[in-house]
Order: structure tokens, then C-alpha cells, then sequence
């Protein structure tokens, strides 16, 4: 029997979407072989404290986890390749690879890589760079348009623009954009902080209210559209899955929407397109996951028009939900690859990324 992989999977986060990431996190679980992996789980609190929890993955969705867990330090010292407990430091526990099932900044933004770039601990999914881009809508949209990836129209505002001369940024939205249009964050995720704004009240508050999540907005201009959802995997030769469609219950596939009303958003897997239309966005699904170079995973969103079918990216996940309902592992099923399946898949690519970067 070979020796098992020492996997930790690490869960939770500072960011908006730290219950998302305790959902996605015990469906992981649920879902590795326990015969392959030996599994810590290490969930960082809302306040930012890493704590290593020993019991039942069923708590941690409940968040019960919290309370019966010890500190930990996670040292970016490549000596240590592991953990330690702050109260008895001179157990190390080693660690092979970690899979961060955290979404949102300060976890699917680079900075959880970096660490662990630092550490010299192979880790599942995008490098730092792919996964900073693609988390900073800006920035991924300048990167989508210098590879000519189609898009809407967007501006980029900075608070304090707004804040500084607000007439004048609302007459350049309205006029490049006009209503209704969407206001964002440029860096979040889960629809946090998003609204659609039909009219100029709307668009000021709107713009106050991604401001409380970031120093950075992007507005868009509304697209009628259908939600297209395609799932990438691979590092240098990625593969590209069936496409999936999301029906949302709500005006738009807002925060409610995607997590709690249960049931009432659908998925389409496959999504109905004619064929040729499929491919068509499946390219540029790949197209777009080698814009950013993105590693491991990616779940690549496009919002296509309901009557021309044109296609626009929207953005690339590279961290996506793994919720028991959400759509990246629910793609690659409908593609061929189980749940456990792409799990291995995942690490295996972890592995072979860091072998890359690391030659002998
Ligand atoms: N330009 C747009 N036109 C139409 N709907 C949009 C537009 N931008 C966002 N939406 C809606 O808002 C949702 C969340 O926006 P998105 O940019 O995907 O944010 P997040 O990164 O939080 O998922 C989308 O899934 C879609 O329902
Ligand atoms: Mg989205």
C-alpha cells in the first residue's frame, strides 16, 4: 500500500463568501478517498485566524468547527513544509499539497498562492498571477481585451472618483452605458456587493454599495442575456467540459439566488445551444483560461445574447463553487469525470505543476 497524500484542505477565509466556502469545503470532502488522502482541515475564521479542526466534516459546514479547533501556524519558511500548533511548535505536521476551497479576495486572489508559493507546498489550482487577474474584473478585462475575447461594455470608476466628482462620473456611465447597467466591486464574487441599476437613484446607490467592498468599481452595461457556464481543467493542454446554463429565480443570479433559494434556481446541463455554438464557446472558454494562464481549474462564464446568441466572456472563477449543487463539478459528471475522480485529477495537476516549476 503506497503511503497516503497528506492533504490539507483549507477552508473559510476572511472574505463575504466565507459560508460559501464551508459549503463547498465539506462537499470536497465528502467526495476524496480516504484510502489515497490523509486529510487535515485547517478553516481560517472571518477574523483571519488559521485553526486546524479534528472532527466531523459535518461540522464544518455548520459552523461548528470553530469552537473545537486549535491554533495553528502555517509558516511561509519552506524549512517547516508544514503546520505546527501554537501550543506545541516542535511537532511539525507535513503536508503534500493543499487544496484552498476559499473564495473571494484574500483567498481566490493570490494571496493564500503566494504563501504557499513562499512555503514551497504544492497547491491545487491557479498560480498567483492567473489567480489575482482573474479575481480583479478590471484587470481581467484588459487582459480578455488585449486576446480579442468579446465583452460588453464597461467602465472602470475608482471610489474615490465618485466620491470626488460624482456628476461626473454618473454622466460618463450614462452615457457610455446608459440604464439599466450593473455595478460591481472589481475585486469579489457571489454577486456580493452587485446591483443593477435602472435608473440615476439607483446607479448612486449602487455605487455606494460596491464601494464598501472595494476601492475599485466596475459598471456594465446590461446584457440580455443567457448565463453560460463552461468548466476548465488541465494546466498547459487544459480540456474543456459541457456547457451548463443557469437559470436564475431572481432578477439576476444574485447572492439568494446562487446559495439559499434552494431549489428554485435551475442548472441546464447541457446547456440547449445548437452544436456549433457550443464549440464556439468552449474554444473561447480555453481561450480565455490561457489569456490569464490559469492552472488546475477554472469555470469559465459567458453571458450570451437571448435573440442573436452572440457570445461575451463575463468572467473566469478559479476557485469555483463546489457546493453539492454547484456547477463546476456537476459539468465535468455530465463530461465523463466523477466528483472523486476530478479531485484526484485536481491534485495530481497540483503536483505536476509544481514538478514544472521545480525541475531537478
Ligand atoms: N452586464 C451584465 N448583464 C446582465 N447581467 C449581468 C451583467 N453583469 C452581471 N450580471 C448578473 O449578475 C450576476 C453576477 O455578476 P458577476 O459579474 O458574475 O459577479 P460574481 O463575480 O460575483 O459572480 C451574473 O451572474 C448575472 O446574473
Ligand atoms: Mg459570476
Amino acid at each position: 500500500m503506497p503511503e497516503k497524500l497528506k492533504v490539507v484542505v483549507l477552508f473559510g477565509g476572511q472574505s463575504g463568501e466565507h459560508e460559501v466556502s464551508l459549503m463547498s469545503c465539506t462537499s470536497v470532502v465528502k467526495n476524496m478517498d480516504p484510502d489515497k488522502y490523509d486529510i487535515y482541515f485547517i478553516g481560517i475564521t472571518k477574523s483571519g485566524k488559521w485553526l486546524l479542526f479534528e472532527g466531523d466534516v459535518e461540522d464544518i459546514q455548520n459552523g461548528v468547527w470553530e469552537a473545537s479547533s486549535k491554533p495553528i501556524v502555517f509558516p511561509a519558511d519552506p524549512s517547516f513544509k508544514g503546520f505546527f500548533l501554537v501550543d506545541n511548535p516542535s511537532q511539525v505536521y507535513k503536508v503534500d499539497v493543499v487544496f484552498p476551497i476559499m473564495h473571494g479576495p484574500h483567498a481566490e486572489d493570490g494571496t493564500i498562492q503566494g504563501l504557499l508559493e513562499l512555503a514551497n507546498i504544492p497547491y491545487v489550482g491557479c498560480d498567483v498571477v492567473a489567480s489575482s487577474v482573474a479575481m480583479d474584473k478590471a484587470m481581467a478585462k484588459a487582459v480578455f481585451d488585449s486576446f480579442g475575447l468579446p465583452q460588453g461594455k464597461y467602465l472602470v470608476v475608482l471610489r474615490r472618483e465618485f466620491e470626488q466628482r460624482p456628476q461626473h462620473i454618473i454622466d460618463a456611465i450614462e452615457s457610455a452605458l446608459g440604464y439599466p447597467c450593473f455595478v460591481k466591486p472589481s475585486n469579489m464574487g457571489s454577486s456580493v456587493g452587485i446591483t443593477k441599476a435602472h435608473n440615476r437613484q439607483e446607479l448612486i446607490e449602487g455605487l455606494k454599495e460596491a464601494g464598501r467592498y472595494d476601492r475599485k468599481l466596475v459598471v456594465e452595461a446590461f446584457i440580455d442575456c443567457r448565463e453560460i457556464e463552461c468548466a476548465v481543467l488541465g494546466n498547459n493542454d487544459p480540456q474543456a467540459s459541457v456547457l451548463g446554463e443557469i437559470i436564475p429565480c431572481n432578477e439576476f443570479y444574485d447572492y439568494n439566488a446562487k446559495y439559499f433559494d434552494d431549489g428554485k434556481s435551475r442548472l441546464i446541463i447541457p446547456a440547449d445551444l445548437p452544436e456549433e455554438k457550443a464549440n464556439e464557446i468552449r474554444q473561447l472558454a480555453i481561450k480565455a483560461y490561457k489569456a490569464l494562464d490559469c492552472s488546475g481549474m477554472a469555470r469559465v462564464d459567458f453571458f450570451v445574447e437571448k435573440d442573436t446568441l452572440e457570445v461575451y466572456i463575463n468572467e473566469v472563477n478559479t476557485i469555483p463553487g463546489f457546493t453539492k449543487i454547484s456547477m463546476y463539478p456537476k459539468l465535468w459528471e455530465a463530461t465523463g469525470v466523477p466528483y472523486s475522480k476530478l479531485i484526484d485529477r485536481l491534485i495530481e495537476l497540483a503536483l505536476d505543476r509544481f514538478k514544472e516549476k521545480h525541475p531537478e
